[in-house]
């Protein structure tokens, strides 16, 4: 069987932190990532944050350029890495983006000594949940009405390091 951490046959993904160029490309993504997206204002500040990183994984176009594949947003504070957002564009699901980057945040938590990782997830979103159980997250608590707008509650996730 296929280890979780081996990237999908035919991958060629290359990871770097975004810079303000990017955000177009990001927002493209995100727009149709989730129901309540965040807003432009709202990536561009990340990026002013010493404490936040936010990862993009590329592939090349095949044209002498890369194409954006998805992102993740992270922010290391004291000895905890928190998982803010993640994103895959919708045509290039279920090849192994989202988990080079969770890899890759997992790996930035490892080098900073980090001894948990956290995020929130909707309730009802199986693939995400998916993903991050079978990179080791746990169910620790629930979030009621967390995300207001359609009054759905969060599930909050660790991993220990
Ligand atoms: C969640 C999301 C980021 C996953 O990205 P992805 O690049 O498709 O994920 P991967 O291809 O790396 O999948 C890795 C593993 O996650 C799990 N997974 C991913 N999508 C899944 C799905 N639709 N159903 C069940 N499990 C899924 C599987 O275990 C998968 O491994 P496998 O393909 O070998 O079975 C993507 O679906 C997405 O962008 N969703 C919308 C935004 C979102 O919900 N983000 C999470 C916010 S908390």
């Amino acid at each position: 069987m296929r280890k979780l951490t081996e990237p999908k046959a035919g991958g060629d993904y290359r990871l770097r932190k975004m810079v303000a160029n990017d955000l177009d490309a990001v927002m493209a993504i995100e727009s149709v990532a989730h129901p309540h997206h965040w807003s432009a204002e709202l990536v561009r500040r990340e990026l002013g944050h010493e404490w936040s990183t936010v990862l993009l994984c590329e592939e090349p176009d095949g044209r002498g350029g890369m194409k954006l594949l998805g992102f993740l947003i992270l922010w290391l504070v004291h000895d905890e890495l928190h998982i803010l957002n993640l994103a895959t564009a919708p045509e290039h699901r279920r090849r192994g983006v989202g988990r080079t980057l969770l890899e890759a945040a997992l790996a930035r938590g490892r080098q900073h000594r980090c001894v948990q990782a956290t995020l929130e997830v909707r309730r009802s979103n199986d693939p995400a949940i998916g993903l991050y159980q079978a990179f080791g997250f746990r169910a620790v608590g629930i979030r009621p009405n967390y995300y207001v707008d359609e009054r759905e509650d969060a599930i909050v996730m660790v991993f220990d390091f």
